[in-house]
């Protein structure tokens, strides 16, 4: 006799169930899960999905997607599940080496793409780049730039690196050390840009972040040392009128301006992200 099991319909509805229950998703949402999760256990598209969902799914078939789903119950991010993230519309490899790349980064991206004239040709650096998220786009959206990348993190690299391949910004130019030290030997910047860890150790929304690299979330100090480290340094590598952004917790916009003002920096200002929230604050070299 054949072996059949549970149709797609009452599995897609009992992990629904089981998202709701574990990580408190409105339905909508588990629902929309659970049918990426088959989709990934099945490798279908939404549309045979629909097509199918009557049909008793094969054993095999419901062990895969029960791997996913305990996987996902567990609190592990989907990206990581689905192994890309799409940033500026983008899809990005990522793994638990580099950190999720979020859409709040997305306003560091239109930042930059803000501060320098389109055309201009520049030098823009990347400190602590992950994934390549803002290298890599900065590098499509301005081919016109030369774009450095770093990383302490010699995994975050090798991923950074094969999203710059696969999406044909073959011209970011990586290097591994910790922040200003990796790019010794290059001489000033027109731009730097930097998401490094900014979250407090023993800080309560770390919980949730759990399969995130801590070295990419945590840093001493409140969460400000890698902040400081990078607002010290800047005046020594940018150019004459060079800019830097550095995205922080939305907690840390009065102090990151108190920091860029004692470097020497001027035009020192913040942005706010699209919930009206202090995200990402930069400063300019300028001549005195
Ligand atoms: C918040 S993640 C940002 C990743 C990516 N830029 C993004 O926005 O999605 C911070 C990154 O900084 C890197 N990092 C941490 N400490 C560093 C250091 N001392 N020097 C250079 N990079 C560092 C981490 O490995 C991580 O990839």
């Amino acid at each position: 006799m054949e072996e059949t099991g549970p149709s797609l319909s009452w599995l897609l509805q009992d992990a629904a169930r089981q998202l709701r229950a574990a990580l408190g998703l409105e339905n909508p949402e588990a629902r929309l899960e659970a049918r990426l999760l088959a989709g990934l256990a099945l490798g279908q598209g939404s549309a045979w999905l629909i097509a199918h969902e009557r049909e008793p799914v094969s054993p095999q078939a419901s062990a895969g997607f029960a791997a996913l789903l305990g996987r996902r119950l567990a609190g592990e991010p989907i990206a990581y599940l689905r192994g890309e993230k799409e940033f500026f519309g983008r899809s990005f490899v990522v793994n638990r080496a580099v950190l999720v790349p979020r859409p709040e980064t997305e306003l560091l991206v239109e930042t930059a793409l803000a501060t320098l004239p389109a055309g201009q040709v520049a030098r823009v650096l990347d400190l602590g780049t992950g994934s390549g998220a803002i290298a890599v786009t900065l590098a499509l959206e301005c081919p016109e730039w030369e774009v450095y990348a770093t990383d302490l993190s010699p995994t975050a690299l090798e991923v950074a690196q094969h999203n710059a391949r696969r999406l044909g910004a073959d011209r970011v130019r990586f290097a591994h050390g910790a922040w200003w030290k990796a790019v010794e030997d290059v001489k000033f910047f027109d731009m730097v840009l930097s998401n490094p860890p900014y979250v407090a150790e023993g800080d309560p929304h770390l919980g949730a972040l759990a399969f995130e690299p801590s070295g990419a979330l945590v840093a001493p100090d409140e969460g400000r040392a890698d902040l400081a480290s990078i607002i010290r340094g800047a005046p020594l590598r940018l150019a004459n009128g060079g800019w830097l952004w550095l995205e922080h917790g939305c907690g840390q916009g009065a102090w990151c301006r108190q920091e860029l003002l004692a470097a020497g920096l001027g035009n020192v200002q913040t942005k706010l992200d699209y919930a009206g929230l202090e995200r990402v604050s930069g400063g300019q070299k300028v001549s005195k």
